[in-house]
């Protein structure tokens, strides 16, 4: 065995314990649950944008599209763009590094790669500040409800020819929002490809912590990720590429990150 498969041996066999340490995710929970009233997953930006999200998933994200090499981005949940910038650097990093591996010389433009990003309200400050940024030719926004009939019709339409699709879904986060993007978008998730869904975690922490909020324990991202897996097993269905969909969760990324607002919500096409 040569030294980098032996780290990567020595780095499964970490995860591997780390994921079925029972102490270190209770830990995980206190501390996320602590977290959460504060507000943490504000704390942060991707290339000067706010992005909602926790350090942690934000790595994942780097990990995932790196390995997939997507050419088209769908999120729903746009809020400051942040998430939105993160997925069109790494794109415009593909595109780099295709160059360089081709030998030929690096136009920003020239590639396919984009994200689209979905919201029922693109505020103008945010809307501007995205249209402002470097990164802003590999980004499309739509306005309108993610499960609105215009809409999803609208993203399938602008989906069409693009070879690998990830589907990452951030907005409304109740039970009957996000099943409903999950029937809408997952099917145009590429095989090998992930559809991601955050804040499943709502169905772990206290109830108080969501009181505000539609949504709470058992009526959040992660009860629909569950609905949406156990009905395509009474019910099988067709990705639009025409093959069988079928979904696995993903739990070697939740072992490895400890800290995610999307336990369960990994969900990779196979
Ligand atoms: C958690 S934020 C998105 C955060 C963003 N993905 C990030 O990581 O920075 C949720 C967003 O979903 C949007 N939203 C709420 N309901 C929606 C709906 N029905 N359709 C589309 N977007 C919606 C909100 O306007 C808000 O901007």
């Amino acid at each position: 065995m040569n030294p980098i498969e032996q780290f990567e041996q020595e780095v499964e066999g970490n995860i591997r314990r780390l994921g079925d340490d029972p102490a270190l995710k209770g830990a995980a929970l206190d501390w996320m649950s602590g977290v959460a009233g504060g507000k943490y997953s504000y704390n942060f930006s991707w290339l000067g944008r706010p992005i909602i999200q926790f350090p942690q998933d934000m790595v994942a994200m780097q990990e995932l599209i790196w390995r997939v090499r997507p050419d088209l981005v769908i999120e729903a949940g746009i809020a400051h763009g942040g998430s939105l910038i993160l997925s069109a650097s790494m794109l415009a990093l593909l595109d780099y590094c295709d160059a360089v591996e081709q030998g030929g010389a690096f136009d920003p433009r020239a590639s396919r790669r984009r994200v689209l990003g979905l919201d029922i309200d693109i505020r103008a400050h945010n809307r501007e500040a995205i249209a402002r940024h470097p990164l802003a030719h590999k980004i499309d926004m739509l306005q309108g409800s993610s499960i609105d009939p215009a809409v999803i019709a609208e993203v399938h339409r602008r989906a069409e020819g693009y070879q690998r699709i990830m589907v990452v879904l951030d907005s409304n986060h109740t039970h009957e929002h996000v099943l409903a993007e999950l029937e809408a978008y997952a099917p145009l998730t590429s095989r090998g490809s992930y559809c991601v869904v955050f804040d499943t975690l709502v169905e772990d922490l206290a109830p108080h912590l969501s009181a505000d909020r539609p949504w709470g324990k058992g009526n959040n991202p992660k009860t629909a990720v569950w609905a949406y897996l156990e009905g395509l097993q009474d019910k099988p269905a067709r990705g639009v590429d025409g093959a069988n969909l079928r979904f696995e969760i993903d739990r070697r990324i939740e072992a490895k990150l400890q800290i995610t607002v999307a336990p369960d919500g990994y969900l990779k096409r196979i």
